[in-house]
């Protein structure tokens, strides 16, 4: 038996993910063995995975759509961020045996913003979707306290729900604005089933910076909408980097060096 340490990613679908390529960077300049894998592992099979994952031996997982919300069920500590998003990414295990559910994408998004000179506080951020990945960054965002924190979403009835989920952290429906936009996130799945079209123009000018909670080709149709207003149009690599370091360092309580790692597998 492999005497490496036994991380992995869950996830239906999983075969794109780019995780096991991220950590295996991490552990190679951090000098740890570890055996890092994607594990194809569908709704009724959850809770099973992840006892076994842990009792077996595994040290940490990282879980994605759509298991985000019922991998709750396996944990028996929630940071104060998952008890607030009713969802996670991250499971790691203390010393008491307990499984950690932690949330690492708001941090992440935060991180690379900082790491893009991005500057959050006071400017006027509209989130665009009101789904799993815009809930993931709101917390996160809002502690950066933007003059402004909005959201829109193609079903308003969404936009409404989130407002409660969220009532103390100040977020507004943007359909109630109509000042300029600083930041544009798109947190929609909108590019992957056709063409990408938000019709706030008026709010939009050249100084808007758009963020895409996507990367690679999925980010192209978002680009080529904002690029009809602006220059500044950041994808969500970086998050995607910054999330799986901090997961690192939940597991390992280090931050790996972000600078250099190569995806390889995008289709950049
Ligand atoms: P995720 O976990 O990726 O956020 P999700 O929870 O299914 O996925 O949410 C998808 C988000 O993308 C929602 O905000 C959805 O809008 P609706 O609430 O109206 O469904 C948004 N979305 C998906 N396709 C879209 C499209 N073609 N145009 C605009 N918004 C879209």
């Amino acid at each position: 038996m492999s005497n490496k340490i036994k991380l992995g990613v869950i996830g239906d679908p999983i075969d794109h993910s780019l995780s096991p390529l991220i950590h295996a960077q991490f552990g190679e300049a951090a000098g740890l063995e570890i055996d890092y894998k994607a594990f194809h592992v569908i709704e009724k099979d959850l809770d099973s995975f992840i006892e076994s994952f842990f009792s077996d031996g595994g040290y940490g997982l990282n879980v994605t759509l759509p298991h985000k919300l019922n991998c709750l069920h396996s944990a028996d500590i929630l940071s104060s961020e998952v008890e607030l998003l009713g969802a996670a990414n991250t499971l790691s295990k203390n010393s008491n045996n307990q499984i950690i559910a932690s949330s690492t994408d708001g941090i992440g998004l935060i991180r690379d913003c900082s790491d893009k000179n991005i500057e959050i506080s006071n400017k006027r951020v509209l989130i665009l979707g009101a789904g799993g990945a815009s809930q993931s960054i709101i917390p996160a965002i809002a502690r950066m306290k933007p003059t402004k924190l909005m959201v829109d979403n193609r079903s308003p009835n969404k936009i409404e729900q989130l407002l409660k989920k969220f009532s103390s952290l100040g977020l507004q429906n943007f359909r109630h604005s109509n000042e300029p936009i600083d930041i544009v996130i798109n947190a929609t799945s909108a590019t992957l089933s056709g063409s990408f079209d938000w019709n706030i123009e008026n709010q939009l000018n050249e100084k808007t910076l758009f963020y895409d909670l996507s990367y690679g080709k999925a980010s192209a149709k978002f680009f080529s909408w904002a690029g009809q207003f602006s220059k500044n149009r950041f994808d969500g690599t970086g998050m995607l980097i910054a999330q799986a370091a901090f997961s690192f360092q939940l597991w390992f309580d280090m931050f790996p060096d972000i600078s250099n790692i190569k995806l390889s597998n995008t289709d950049e």
